[in-house]
């Protein structure tokens, strides 16, 4: 089998708050599929994630920068504007990181931040989705992979997973359907990133040098 050159892979890092489930799918298809990324480091700003478990699991460095040990939200993102430039990485993960990152922070490194996010954007920014998008009466949900700008959940949109919504549904059964689906599309996302051919420009999304202007849509099969 041919070794993956680690050497040319994008050097990522991921930032999480939570269980990581979104991370464990991108560090399974690492070893699974090569996809070429080299996770440098996760960050996440709660001591408390079961991410931080799995990124051990698998090697990867581990950093936790604890949002409610700073006196105030300026200095908290200050050090994380900090600890992420002095690595600067190729790419920026967010998988379940659930802070908003400050606008410096996006300017710093724009066109190489990517978000997931739970309803198929522009529809259902923020909080609670699935029990909003249940109550509205749409027909379908799913996860939307974005570019993150300083606007909340409105960066250039990439891939969505489309999930038809069930009369049976509750949000705990939809939110388990439509996380089964992001298992698929960030590790893609992520990998025409690394691979040069996701390209944010002149905050548009280009997808092989050509714009964007709707997203992909993988729907559930
Ligand atoms: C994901 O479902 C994603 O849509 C949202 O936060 C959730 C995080 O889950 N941004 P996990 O921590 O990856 O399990």
């Amino acid at each position: 089998m041919k070794e993956l050159d680690i050497g040319s892979a994008t050097s990522t890092i991921v930032l999480i708050s939570g269980d990581g489930t979104n991370l464990q799918a991108i560090l399974d298809e690492i070893t699974n599929n090569h996809l070429p990324i080299r996770i440098i480091l996760v960050l996440s700003d709660n001591p408390q994630a079961y991410g931080i478990k799995r990124a051990k699991n698998a090697g990867i460095p581990t950093k936790i920068i604890n949002y409610h040990g700073f006196k105030d939200k300026a200095d908290f993102h200050l050090s994380m504007e900090e600890n992420v430039k002095k690595i600067d990485p190729d790419l920026i993960v967010l998988a379940g990181y659930m802070r908003i990152l400050s606008e410096e922070f996006c300017r710093q490194f724009t066109g190489k931040i990517l978000n997931i996010h739970p309803s198929l954007l522009p529809k259902f920014r923020g909080l609670n989705t699935y029990q909003r998008v249940l109550d509205s009466g749409d027909e379908f949900h799913g996860s939307t992979v974005h570019f993150v700008t300083s606007k909340l959940d409105s960066g250039p949109i990439i891939l969505q997973y489309r999930t038809k919504i069930r009369t049976t549904d509750d949000s705990k059964q939809l939110r388990k359907r439509v996380q089964l689906g992001e298992y698929q599309i960030y590790p893609m996302a992520i990998r025409w990133f690394a691979e040069g051919s996701l390209k944010m420009i002149k905050g548009k999304t280009t997808l092989n040098g050509k714009r964007i202007s709707k997203p992909k849509i993988l729907e559930e099969t």
